[in-house]
Formats: C-alpha cells, sequence, structure tokens
C-alpha cells in the first residue's frame, strides 16, 4: 500500500492535481496498485486564512508517507516570497530533497519552438541540486532602506552536498537509456569559488565512473546550446539557481509549461513530485490549463515508487494524446478541457 500526500495548492494546482490523480487511479486498476491519498489544503488560501504556511504537524505526517504529490503554490494576494520560501521551499529543505529532477523531452507530434529539432534531439535531463545555492537563504540586509543599504546574497556549497548531487547524476546517466555523457553546468570563469569545488568534485566523483563521458559547460553557453545543439546533451547537473533558470528554457524547448514536471528527491526517502510551472491563476477554475504537466509528475512518482511498468504506461499514455489529439500543449490551445486530457489519458493507460 502507497500512502501519498497530496496538497493540490493554489491557482490550477488543484484543477491539474485532479486530473494527475485520475490518471493514477487508472494506473492503480490496471495495475493492482495499492493507493491511498491523504489531502493538505496548504497553500495561499489557508495562509490568508490562518497564517499557517507548514504546520510541524503536517510535515510530521508527510514523512511517514510514501511519496508527495504537489500542484502549485502561489497566490496573488501574497507577497512573492512567502509561500515559495514558506511552504515550497521549506518542504524541500525539511525533507531533504537534495534532488530536483527535470527532464527536458519533446514528444512525438508536439510542435515545439525548435523548427529543426525533433524528438530524437530533444530527450535530456537536468539534475539540480535543490537544498543549497543561492537558495540556501545565506545573505542579509545592512541600513535596509536607506541611501547606504547594503544587500549580500551567498551561494552556499558544501562539498557534501555537491558530491551526493553528483553521485546522484552520475548515476542516473548511467542508469538511462542515453550516451552515457554528463555535462557540468557551470560558470567557473566567473564564480570561482563555487564551481572551482563543483569542478574538482565533478572529475573526482566521475573518476569512479569511467563509463561516463564528462562534459562542462557554463551556464550562459548551455543556454546557447539548449537551443542550437539540444541533442548534444544527455544528462546536465549544475547548482539550484542555474538549474531553476535553465529549466524553464528546457520546458519551453519540450512544449512549454504544460508538459514539463519535476521530481524532488531523497533517494530512499518521501519524495515530491510536482509540475513545474506556477499556479497560473488566470486560468483558474476555467478548465483551461493543460494537466499533462502533473500527469508527468505522478509517472515520475510511480517510477520512483518502484512501479516501473505502470509509469511506463501513464507515459505512453501521454504520448498518445499529444501525438493524436492535443492541437497545443498550452493551456487554451490544447483543443480538449482539462478535464477532457485527464480522461484521455486515463483511457490510454493499457
Ligand atoms: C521551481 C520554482 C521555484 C524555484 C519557486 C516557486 C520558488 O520556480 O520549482 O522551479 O525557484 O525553485
Ligand atoms: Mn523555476
Amino acid at each position: 500500500m502507497y500512502k501519498i500526500a497530496v496538497i493540490p495548492g493554489d491557482g490550477t494546482g488543484p484543477e491539474q492535481i485532479r486530473e494527475g490523480l485520475k490518471v493514477l487511479d487508472a494506473a492503480r486498476d490496471r495495475f493492482g496498485l495499492a493507493l491511498e491519498t491523504v489531502e493538505y489544503d496548504l497553500g495561499g488560501e489557508r495562509y490568508l486564512r490562518t497564517g499557517e504556511l507548514l504546520p510541524p504537524s503536517v510535515l510530521e505526517e508527510i514523512k511517514l508517507c510514501d511519496a508527495l504529490y504537489l500542484g502549485a503554490i502561489g497566490h496573488p494576494d501574497v507577497k512573492p516570497g512567502i509561500l515559495e520560501k514558506g511552504l515550497l521551499l521549506q518542504l524541500r529543505f525539511d525533507l531533504d530533497l537534495y534532488i530536483n529532477l527535470r527532464p527536458v523531452k519533446l514528444y512525438p507530434g508536439v510542435e515545439g519552438p525548435l523548427k529543426s529539432k525533433g524528438p530524437a534531439d530533444i530527450d535530456f535531463v537536468v539534475v539540480r541540486e535543490n537544498t543549497e545555492g543561492l537558495y540556501a537563504g545565506a545573505g542579509g540586509f545592512l541600513r535596509r532602506g536607506t541611501p547606504f543599504e547594503v544587500a549580500v546574497q551567498e551561494s552556499v556549497n558544501t562539498r557534501f552536498g555537491v558530491e551526493r548531487c553528483l553521485r546522484y547524476a552520475f548515476d542516473h546517466c548511467r542508469t538511462r537509456r542515453g550516451r552515457k555523457k554528463l555535462t557540468l553546468c557551470g560558470k567557473t570563469n566567473v564564480l570561482t569559488y563555487a564551481f572551482d569545488l563543483w569542478e574538482r568534485a565533478f572529475h573526482e566523483v566521475g573518476a569512479e565512473y569511467p563509463d561516463i563521458q564528462r562534459d562542462y559547460a557554463h551556464v550562459d553557453a548551455i543556454c546557447m546550446w539548449m537551443i542550437k545543439n539540444p541533442e548534444w546533451f544527455d544528462v546536465i547537473v549544475t547548482d539550484n539557481m542555474f538549474g531553476d533558470i535553465i529549466t524553464d528554457l528546457g520546458a519551453m524547448i519540450q512544449g512549454g509549461m504544460g508538459i514539463a514536471a519535476g521530481a524532488n528527491l531523497h533517494p530512499g526517502r518521501v519524495s515530491m513530485f510536482e509540475p513545474i510551472g506556477g499556479s497560473a491563476p488566470k486560468y483558474t477554475g476555467r478548465g483551461m490549463i493543460n494537466p499533462l504537466a502533473a500527469v508527468c509528475a505522478a509517472a515520475m512518482m510511480l517510477d520512483y515508487l518502484g512501479e516501473a511498468e505502470a509509469a511506463k504506461a501513464v507515459e505512453q499514455a501521454v504520448a498518445t494524446v499529444c501525438r493524436e489529439h492535443l492541437r497545443s500543449l498550452n493551456a487554451g490551445e490544447m483543443g480538449y478541457s482539462t478535464g477532457e486530457v485527464g480522461d484521455l489519458v486515463a483511457e490510454y493507460v493499457l
């Protein structure tokens, strides 16, 4: 019996998660899985009502689950940073979800913005360090609000944190059916402390993986190559901030936020699965949002739980719906409503 905590969250999060759960139910029936879900109403509404973000008792309950399925966090009436830091990042930190795994894959039939590139060219994953870097919250203000104010925001890179991320990336590269090439995305020409550590650790750990080709590129160049030659990439490993930025770019070349999913992992422990896009409040309740990102996150969750066959079936169902049905992956341009897309995927889970 898998116990899954569900946080539908804000904006279009709940309507995306509803379709994800619909598809999970189909996978449960088809593969005879035992799934139990527990829903938590965390997010902007609850914060505005009660001031609570992530109550310690809820965190303790989540820790006893096998996985956490999250919709979206972000509310127009809550100042930016409060929900993000108090809930989403708090979950990543408190559960020590040190990997953010984000596949960038163009499914056949999906029209991406890169006209000369097809599914054979766009199929890589980004391994983003998820607990350190600029996200660690180190720094502060001096004389805030005066003409002499100073704001310092430091990037924290520990050998332990970097090394466990790199090991995951090398292992993932080894098991993935790719070209066995791991690209470190950094900025060794300017960030000469942080990425010096990353680069040394990369080659030291990499020596234990002679079957994996090691490659390096600066983050700005990565942005260029992701557009010009995405076929060069198999697995990209990088720090938290660069990983955040390049995965939005990655989402675009795979057809948009409508399909981009991510897994926040601590191998062996409760891990969190989410669409990588935001809460998209302007589409809330209109049945326009594409639920495929949430469905793909559910597939990653099944895979993480050890249900590889069910995960594959869901992914194939998504691919079929993209190929046979959807006009576009963008909200409101799919040719189907949010619920209809979920119905279609569920039907194809064979
Ligand atoms: C993401 C998001 C978050 C991040 C925000 C909402 C804090 O952009 O998951 O990529 O920056 O990590
Ligand atoms: Mn982001």
